[in-house]
């Protein structure tokens, strides 16, 4: 019997964290600091170092930082995001739990990410933002999308919450707009011991608002003062003392994550057109989840369950056809490609703990699926 791959496989994922995570603890009992002190800070200073931004502002999750950051930028009732019809709920939910509208465009069939041309299509004169999401192991085409909101006078926030380490034309993920994000959530290649998120910008006003936005609409050292309606969406010391552990070693294991996804591609490719893997060269590139777009997703998913490996599907119905958004009357055949990836999309184990072997034993699984045309 051999063993089985996890999708997700927490206890390898942590083994070799145990001592950070144990004396991490230990420090922050010690210290007597519990949220937003001194750790927060210095991991705030490294993100802003690690991506050329003028400012991070460390928040409680990456749903968090895209709420204080809409909020900040003002965009309310009667306003109108563009946003992909694929993807994480944040992306959208955000914008409609500000008041304003999500205005979902259709995606690329190749990455799963918002279509320029769509998006350009959805723009009406109370459009106030784009907000693009970095998906899987992609990232959207960041100098069209930045051209369209120059053009249309509009925000440009990249949902790059899955994608610190990536760079997309020299230039980091997060840094192509007014305002980007980073998620923590511990399966994210950057991912913490909870959850915890990050903004970076440039602009100080934006940096000094949801400073304040981020705990309560107090400015700092101004305790009880409330100069806006704020959130509770501090980040803690305990997740800060060891993503300042974590991060010096990101680049290593995003590297890792890249060599297995080299793997799959290599051994997938000649699959297609039955299975076809995401675009190839991930060089700068930071590989989350590594998604294939199968013909007879959920029979090759049952074939390789039986043989002990995890697979998920990302994402198994579009935004704009979710019950939550139902009051904006969306219906099947809207976004054809969204809809189409919701049948295809799979996800196989990729994580930068994945036994030596193992990624090649996945490869075998779904050749030997493919080969044997069941
Ligand atoms: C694309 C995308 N956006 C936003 C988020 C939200 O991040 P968090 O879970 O930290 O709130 C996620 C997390 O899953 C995500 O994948």
């Amino acid at each position: 019997m051999t063993t089985a791959i996890p999708y997700y496989d927490g206890p390898a994922r942590f083994a070799d964290w145990t001592d950070d995570v144990v004396e991490v603890f230990r420090e922050v009992a010690e210290s007597d600091e519990f949220i937003l002190k001194s750790r927060v800070e210095r991991l705030e200073a490294e993100v802003a170092r690690r991506t050329g931004a003028a400012h991070a502002i460390a928040v409680a999750n990456g749903t968090g930082a895209l709420t204080v950051i809409l909020s900040a930028l003002g965009v309310g009732p009667g306003d109108e995001v563009v946003t992909p019809a694929f993807s994480f709920v944040s992306t959208a939910s955000t914008v409609a739990l500000r008041g304003a509208r999500p205005v979902f465009a259709d995606v690329e069939y190749e990455t799963g990410l918002l279509d320029p041309a769509a998006a350009e299509a959805a723009v009406t004169e109370r459009t106030r933002a784009l907000l693009p999401a970095y998906l899987f192991s992609s990232s959207p085409r960041m100098a069209d999308l930045a051209a369209l909101a120059a053009r249309r006078g509009l925000h440009l926030v990249e949902d790059s919450a899955v994608a610190l380490g990536a760079e997309v034309d020299g230039r980091p993920a997060g840094r192509h707009g007014h305002a980007g994000v980073y998620s923590f959530f511990p399966a994210k290649p950057a991912g913490g011991i909870g959850d915890a998120g990050m903004i970076v910008t440039d602009d100080p006003e934006l940096a000094r608002t949801a400073r304040m936005l981020r705990n309560h609409g107090q400015p700092p050292g101004k305790r009880f003062y409330h100069e806006l309606l704020g959130f509770n969406c501090r980040m803690d010391e305990l997740t800060a003392g060891f993503l300042l552990r974590k991060l010096p070693r990101l680049d290593r294991l995003l590297e890792r994550r890249r060599e297995i996804a080299e793997c799959y591609e290599e051994g997938l490719r000649p699959l297609a057109p039955e299975l076809l893997p995401p675009p190839a060269g991930f060089e700068g590139r930071s590989v989350y989840t590594y998604v294939v777009r199968a013909q007879r997703r959920d029979e090759l998913r049952a074939h390789l369950a039986d043989q002990g490996i995890g697979t998920t599907v990302y994402y198994p119905r579009p935004l704009p056809l979710q019950p939550a958004f139902a009051a904006l009357g969306h219906r099947e055949g809207d976004f054809p490609v969204a809809e189409r990836l919701c049948q295809e999309a799979l996800a196989l184990p990729l994580h930068p703990d994945m036994e030596p072997g193992a990624a090649e034993r996945v490869v075998a699984a779904v050749r030997d699926f493919y080969r044997a045309g069941r």
